[in-house]
């Protein structure tokens, strides 16, 4: 009899859900993610039975902070995901991003509330990319670990997602179309396009995130033993 250990398993990173940029001790920049996709990516990869799953999750809500049987991270701004992640990456895993973290951080947060008659003004710093770090920290990891990122786009979409896909090293990419009706951030359910690094690409229909979960996960197993 063959017993898979944990410490065996492929180790599956999967990011989920918004993250948060506080300005005060009450006030952030965010974005309306709600974890759903994500959750129910690590929630396939830990039906699998393969993986060691690590989740990592923004602030979502109780439904989508944490995966029954998998390793769960809660986190809160772009740079605490990046620290998350970062700690976790391993030679030979894999790395999910469906998080949709804050590109920019406030420059300063006022510890105390910033009140109205301040008139205040919010400068804005750039965050770390997660999967452009990661892409560095790949070039030294041996097997290479495979980063899988997502693209939610308005326009131009397939420009953007192969753009992204180059430039962020990966070796796959999700793209959804957030303008079109039953797709995208807030919704129950999605459509993907995915384009792989050596230039083919798989339509993904319209259907419930959950059922999608398992999709994509079906599709990181056949390029990962390909
Ligand atoms: N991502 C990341 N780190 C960030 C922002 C995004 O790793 N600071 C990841 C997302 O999780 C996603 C991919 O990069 O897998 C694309 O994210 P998206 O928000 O579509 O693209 P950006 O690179 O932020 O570019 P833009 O906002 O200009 O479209």
């Amino acid at each position: 009899m063959r017993v898979t250990t944990e410490a065996a398993k492929r180790r599956i990173i999967i990011t989920s859900g918004p993250t948060r940029e506080y300005f005060d001790p009450i006030r952030f920049l965010s974005n309306p993610s709600t974890g759903r996709m994500g959750h129910a990516i690590a929630s396939a990869a830990v039906a699998h039975g393969g993986f060691e799953v690590i989740y990592v999750a923004g602030p979502v809500s109780a439904e989508f902070a944490t995966v029954s049987g998998a390793t769960n991270r809660q986190v809160i701004s772009t740079e605490d995901m990046l620290r998350e992640v970062e700690a976790n990456l391993n030679a030979g895993g894999i790395l999910v991003m469906a998080a949709a973290p804050a590109d920019y951080r406030p420059a300063v947060r006022s510890p105390i509330k910033i009140k109205k008659t301040e008139n205040p003004q919010i400068n804005l710093v750039p965050n770390p990319d997660i999967l452009k770090e990661m892409a560095a920290k790949n070039r030294q990891l041996q097997p290479r670990a495979l980063l899988i990122g997502f693209a939610a786009e308005t326009h131009e979409t397939e420009k953007y997602a192969l753009g992204k896909l180059r430039d962020k090293e990966l070796d796959m990419i999700f793209l959804n179309d957030v303008s079109r009706k039953g797709a995208g951030f807030a919704s129950t359910t999605n459509e993907f396009t995915v384009f792989y690094r050596d230039g083919r690409r798989v339509e993904f229909a319209n259907e419930a995130k959950e059922a999608l979960g398992k999709k994509i996960i079906d599709c990181i197993i056949a390029y990962a033993s390909a």
